[in-house]
Parts: C-alpha cells; sequence; structure tokens
C-alpha cells in the first residue's frame, strides 16, 4: 500500500523533480555502493599490506633472535678452544679458568657459562663462587650433543631447579605469578618457574681429538629486554605515533609475556599476562604462525607470532611482533574522509549537471505545455521556436505545423462563417422581397375584386350621366349659361369613367395575347406617345437600348403601358425638367432582359418607398395611384419582377426584368388575379 502510495507521489511530480529524483537516487545509491567496496577493498588492501608488512618484520626479528643465538654459540664455540680451559681439564686446577670464563660471560652477556668434564659432571659454574659442582648433566639435550662432538645451539627451557644451583637470583627473575588475562586459556598453576634461555654448547678436545670436556652457555630470556628492544630498534627503527611506539616486540614462555617492550595501561612492561586462546592454539598447538587483527593488553595491533623450537623441535615459546592497528586505521579514515568527500564534491556536481540537463530536457516540454495552453485559449499566433534535431524538436516541428493547419482551419472557418451569413443575407432578403411581392399579389387581388365589383357597378350609371350630358351639350345654343356646367360634368365623368376603366384594367387581368416581339420597339413606342409633352416641359429622353435583344414573347400592349407608365411617372416627378434614360440589357446571368428607367426628378422619399406599389397610393393630387400597381401585376404575371432604387431629391430608377421564357398559363399569381 505505501509503496503505491509512494509510486503515485512519484508519478505527480513535475518532469523535472522526476528526472532529478531518479538520478539522485541512481547516484546516491551508486556512490553508497562505491563508498562501501571502496572501505572494504581499501581496507583489504591496507590490511594486507600491514599483515605483510608485519610477516617480514616477525622474519626479522626471527633473524636478530638467530643473530643473538649465533652470537653465543661463537662464544661458546671459541672459549672452548682455550688453552687455559684445557689446562684445567687436564690438571684439575680450575680456579684461573673459572675466573677467565666468568670474564668471557659478563663481557658477552651470558647469564650462565659452564664447564663439564668429559662425562658431562660440572666442574666450574662461572657465575656464581659458591654454586655446586660434580652434579651430572650430561642428560641435557645440548650437552649430550656436544659430548658426543657436534655443537650444539637453540631454545631452551631450564627449570627452577637447574637455575637456582646457576643462582637462586636467576630463579628468581624468571619466576611470575600469572596475571589474569580474560582471553587467555585457563592453565592449572598461577605462577611460572622456568626459564626459556639461549643456549649452545661446544666440545673442547685436545691435539689428538680426544673429549675433554664440554663449555656452554646460557642467556636468560625471562625479564632480560634486550632481545625485544633490540628487535624493535632494528625492525620498526623506534618510530612512534601520537606518543606510542609503532612496533613492539615480545617473548613468550609458552602462552606468557617473559620479556616484552608492550607496555600496559601504568606503562609498565606488560610481562607476567599471557597470549589470547586462539593465538596459543596457532602458534603453540598447531606451530603455524599467526598473522592478524589482535587485540594486545591495551590496544589492536597487527601482529605477527611465530612459534620457537627447542633443539628437539617441541614447540616451547613463540617470537611477536606487532605493529599498532592505529596509524592505519587512521590512514584508512583519512583517505575514505577524502574519498566521501570527493565523491561528495562529485555528487554536488553531478547534482548540478543534472539539473542542467533537466532543464534542458524539460524546458522544450514546458514551453510546448504553455504554448498547448494558450492554444486552447485561442491563440493560434504562437510559434514554438525549437529547433533541436531529436525527438523533442521534431516534436515542436508538428506542433508547430498542426498549429498552422489550425490556423488556415479557422481562416476557413471565420471564411466560410461570413460567406454563409452572406449567404443567409441574401436569401433572408429574397425572402423578404419575396414576402412583400406576395402581400402585395394578395392585397392586388382582394383589391382588385372589390374595384372590379364597385367599377362595374359604377360603370352603368356613369355611362349614363355622360351619354345624358353630351346629349344635353348638343342640345345646349351658344351662350347658354349651362353649356359651361354641363361641359365640366361631361369632362368629369369622362374622368371619372377613365379611372374606373382603369380599375377595371386593374382588377380584370384581362388574359395575355403574347406574340414574339421587339422589346425595343415597344420601348420606342412607349415614349413616342409622350415625346411632343415631354419636350414642352423641358425634358430631354435618352435612350441606351441594346438593339441586338432577341424577340421574346410577351403581351406587347401590356408591356407598352407598363413602360408608359414608368415613363410617364418619370415626367411628372421632373416638373422642373432633367433627363429621363431608358436602357434595355441582357441581365448579368444572361436569363432576362432589364429595362431601366432612370430620371432626374425628385426621388421617392424613404418612407414612401414600400408604398409606391399599392393601389391608389398617390403623392399627387390628379394621380390615381394605379400606374404602378397595374405595371406591377403585368410584370408579375409574365413571371418578371419590378424595383425600385430611389435617391430622394435625385432621381429614382425603376428597372423591369423580363425573363425570356413566360410563366405557365396557369401560374398561381394568375389564378389569385382572376
Ligand atoms: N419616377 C418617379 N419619381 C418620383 N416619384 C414617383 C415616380 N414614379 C412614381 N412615383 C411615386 O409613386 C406614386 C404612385 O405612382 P402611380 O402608381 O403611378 O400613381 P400616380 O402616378 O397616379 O400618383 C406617385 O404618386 C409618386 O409619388
Ligand atoms: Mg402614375
Amino acid at each position: 500500500m505505501r509503496a503505491r502510495k509512494l509510486g503515485r507521489l512519484f508519478n505527480d511530480l513535475p518532469l523535472r523533480r522526476k528526472l532529478i529524483l531518479t538520478f539522485l537516487t541512481v547516484v546516491g545509491l551508486g556512490g553508497v555502493l562505491t563508498l562501501l567496496i571502496g572501505t572494504r577493498i581499501e581496507q583489504r588492501t591496507i590490511m594486507t599490506l600491514a599483515e605483510a608488512k608485519v610477516g617480514h618484520d616477525l622474519a626479522s626479528a626471527r633473524m636478530v633472535y638467530e643473530e643473538r643465538l649465533n652470537g653465543i654459540r661463537d662464544t661458546v664455540r671459541l672459549s672452548a678452544v682455550r688453552e687455559i680451559i684445557k689446562e684445567a681439564l687436564r690438571t684439575g686446577r680450575v680456579e684461573a679458568a673459572a675466573a677467565t670464563l666468568d670474564f668471557t660471560r659478563r663481557a658477552f652477556g651470558l647469564d650462565i657459562l659452564n664447564l663439564t668434564d668429559s662425562r658431562g659432571r660440572i666442574v666450574i659454574r662461572s657465575r656464581r663462587a659458591g654454586a655446586p659442582r660434580g652434579d651430572d648433566v650430561s642428560q641435557d639435550p645440548y650437552i649430550r650433543r656436544a659430548l658426543r662432538g657436534e655443537v650444539a645451539a637453540g631454545t631452551h627451557i631450564a627449570s627452577r631447579e637447574e637455575l637456582a644451583k646457576e643462582d637462586p637470583e636467576l630463579a628468581e627473575r624468571a619466576r611470575f605469578r600469572l596475571i589474569a588475562t580474560p582471553m587467555a586459556a585457563p592453565r592449572p598453576d598461577d605462577y611460572e618457574e622456568r626459564g626459556m634461555m639461549l643456549m649452545a654448547a661446544a666440545p673442547i678436545v685436545d691435539q689428538a681429538d680426544a673429549l675433554l670436556g664440554v663449555l656452554y652457555g646460557g642467556l636468560l630470556f625471562n625479564r632480560d629486554y634486550e632481545l625485544v628492544d633490540r628487535v624493535k630498534e632494528i625492525v620498526f627503527k623506534g618510530e612512534k605515533y601520537k606518543g606510542h611506539d609503532i612496533g613492539t616486540a615480545t617473548l613468550f614462555l609458552d602462552d606468557l609475556r617473559i620479556a616484552t617492550n608492550v607496555l600496559d595501561d601504568a606503562g609498565q612492561r606488560a610481562i607476567g599476562t599471557r597470549v589470547s586462546r586462539e593465538v596459543r592454539e596457532a602458534v603453540l598447538l598447531r606451530a603455524e604462525t599467526y598473522i592478524g587483527r589482535a587485540f594486545v593488553v591495551t590496544a589492536w595491533h597487527i601482529t605477527a607470532y611465530g612459534p620457537l623450537r627447542d633443539i628437539e623441535g617441541r614447540t616451547v615459546g613463540m617470537l611477536y611482533v606487532g605493529m599498532l592497528e592505529r596509524p592505519y586505521v587512521d590512514l584508512r579514515n583519512r583517505v575514505m574522509g577524502k574519498f566521501t568527500v570527493m565523491a561528495g564534491l562529485c555528487a554536488l556536481f553531478l547534482v548540478g549537471l543534472l539539473s542542467f540537463i533537466a532543464r534542458r530536457i524539460t524546458r522544450p516540454l514546458g514551453l510546448m505545455v504553455e504554448a498547448t495552453d494558450k492554444i486552447a485559449a485561442g491563440d493560434l499566433d504562437h510559434n514554438l521556436e525549437l529547433t533541436g534535431r531529436d525527438e523533442i524538436g521534431h516534436l515542436a516541428g508538428a506542433f508547430n505545423r498542426m498549429t498552422e493547419n489550425l490556423r488556415a482551419a479557422r481562416q476557413d472557418l471565420t471564411q466560410w462563417t461570413k460567406t454563409l451569413e452572406r449567404r443567409v443575407e441574401e436569401r433572408t432578403g429574397e425572402l423578404r422581397k419575396t414576402q412583400d411581392q406576395l402581400i402585395q399579389s394578395a392585397k392586388l387581388a382582394s383589391l382588385g375584386k372589390m374595384a372590379a365589383g364597385v367599377a362595374h357597378e359604377i360603370n352603368n350609371p356613369l355611362t349614363t350621366i355622360l351619354i345624358q350630358a353630351h346629349l344635353q351639350l348638343e342640345r345646349c345654343t351658344d351662350g347658354d349659361p349651362s353649356k359651361e356646367a354641363l361641359t365640366l360634368i361631361a369632362e368629369e365623368t369622362a374622368r371619372c369613367a377613365q379611372i374606373v376603366g382603369g380599375l377595371l384594367n386593374f382588377a380584370r387581368q384581362t388574359p395575355s395575347r403574347a406574340e414574339p416581339s421587339d422589346i425595343n420597339e415597344i420601348v420606342d413606342r412607349a415614349l413616342q406617345l409622350l415625346e411632343k409633352q415631354a419636350s414642352v416641359r423641358n425634358i430631354r429622353f435618352v435612350k441606351q437600348l441594346d438593339r441586338t435583344l432577341p424577340q421574346i414573347r410577351i403581351d406587347r400592349n401590356k408591356i407598352q403601358q407598363v413602360f408608359s407608365n414608368l415613363a410617364l411617372n418619370a415626367c411628372e416627378a421632373m416638373s422642373a425638367g432633367g433627363t429621363l434614360t431608358v436602357s434595355s440589357r441582357w441581365s448579368r446571368d444572361g436569363t432576362c432582359f432589364e429595362l431601366a428607367f432612370a430620371d432626374t426628378g425628385t426621388g421617392i422619399a424613404p418612407a414612401h418607398l414600400a408604398k409606391i406599389f399599392d393601389p391608389f397610393f398617390s403623392t399627387k393630387s390628379f394621380g390615381t395611384g394605379l400606374g404602378l400597381a397595374v405595371s406591377y401585376g403585368i410584370v408579375r404575371q409574365r413571371g418578371g419582377t419590378m424595383d425600385v432604387l430611389s435617391d430622394f431629391g435625385r432621381g429614382a430608377t425603376f428597372t423591369v426584368r423580363l425573363p425570356l421564357e413566360a410563366p405557365a398559363e396557369n401560374s398561381e399569381y394568375r389564378e389569385d388575379m382572376s
């Protein structure tokens, strides 16, 4: 559970942290592992070197030991050939020889130097004047060998009695009360009385090689520090570390320290203490050389213990050299300290480098995220400035292309929307127009029906009035006062009849008699009728007619009526004179003829624009308001359209569009009008 939680936490980290954390873990683990392994290797190397050195030191110590032994042997051998000794043996007068031997003994630092006769009985014990004589020492292994004519030398273990015979003081010097040592093997007794000696024995022979006796000498090691100090001096050159001797040497009788320069807590030579059981078993019992780390008296040492054998090959003691471990430990710690500091610095440097690299890796991603956010917010003009050739560079390229495509798509969309809006507007306009036309048609239809009814009813009375008025006028003589009134009645009635005729005309929507006609010709005719009237009013007609227009099928009379209406309205709008320009042309899409009547008259007030096609809408005092309504009806019946463009105050343009093909006879519009 916990691991999963950690995993989730890790996943939620920003990429840069994730990278750094991963790198750090790897570097940290690697560092710790390297440190551990390094420490082990280093420790092992240093310790191996130290152990090798201490091994060599032991060999050197052994050489010092052997050298001392050789010294004793030489002393004994050379003394054995002296005439004064032989003389004493031959004559039995020993005083002079005893003095000589005592002198030699002292001179060469021996503890004993004794003479026996040819059967191995003591003749002289040079150390002490009152020492016993005549006792048999022929069973001693060294003397036995010398009695056989050999020179024998080696390590010897002397009993207390033996030592006491030489000198009670020697016996006393050899005696140790054992000091309890925690790691040592238990011993039955709590003291040691034997002495460990270097011993040499040489035969004394006369000219004829006959054995006269044996001379033997020895050096007691118990509490004699000369040898160990010499070893220390020669092998370790007296080096010190923080006030302590680096190297020490010890002689062991069995497992007991009898001569040493290892100091105890009180600064005394640590004699009387014993070696650990482990070392004892290795060296004394198995006669091996022990090299290794050991706690010696007060401190850890790197130690070497070698067995010491007597002349019969029994392991009787040990020779030890040891070096303080401290300097090596300190050396190791120093090296490790430096190593750790360097590793730390390396790690720091790596972390710096890593964060730099991580930044380099994650920065483009950050930019990309930023760019994505911007794009999501609609800013498509944002471009990523990443030019690398790696995956991120490719990604950035793809990203930019995507943005570009998006931009293009958006542009298309905007364009499209605009087009759509325009189309909708167009369609709406068309729809409105159609609707207006429908409304117009409906108005015309209902009005037409009503007007037809009214006109029909009015027509007969009007006709009656007109006929009666004319009859009365014919009967009137000149000067008749009622003549004027009758003339007025006749005129006004005629006008009424004209209006009614127009109404009927409008309402009737007589079926068209379409035949192929030249549209320009119809224009000419319509204008011709008005020309005289126009020139009086200072109005100019300009014709811009496309004479190549083909003939189309139309009801010539009706269309002429339309054109006349338009031209007449134009003239009426130009009471102060002006120009009426009539043009004919193909429509732009080539499906219709367009006929435009453009005048320079008053124009139409915007408020009136919507009403001018309504029946009875007129701004003129004499107007019927039917001209445009009727014209509109005719054009629609033919399937065409009529539009007006007005520039109020400057003129108006009416445009009639007539399709080439007339609509089917039973069109909707026609049915409405009938
Ligand atoms: N060319 C024009 N210039 C200015 N106004 C016009 C023009 N043609 C028509 N009109 C306006 O449209 C109205 C209706 O015309 P119309 O139906 O012919 O009726 P009437 O001519 O009898 O008034 C006119 O009264 C006039 O106000
Ligand atoms: Mg009119």
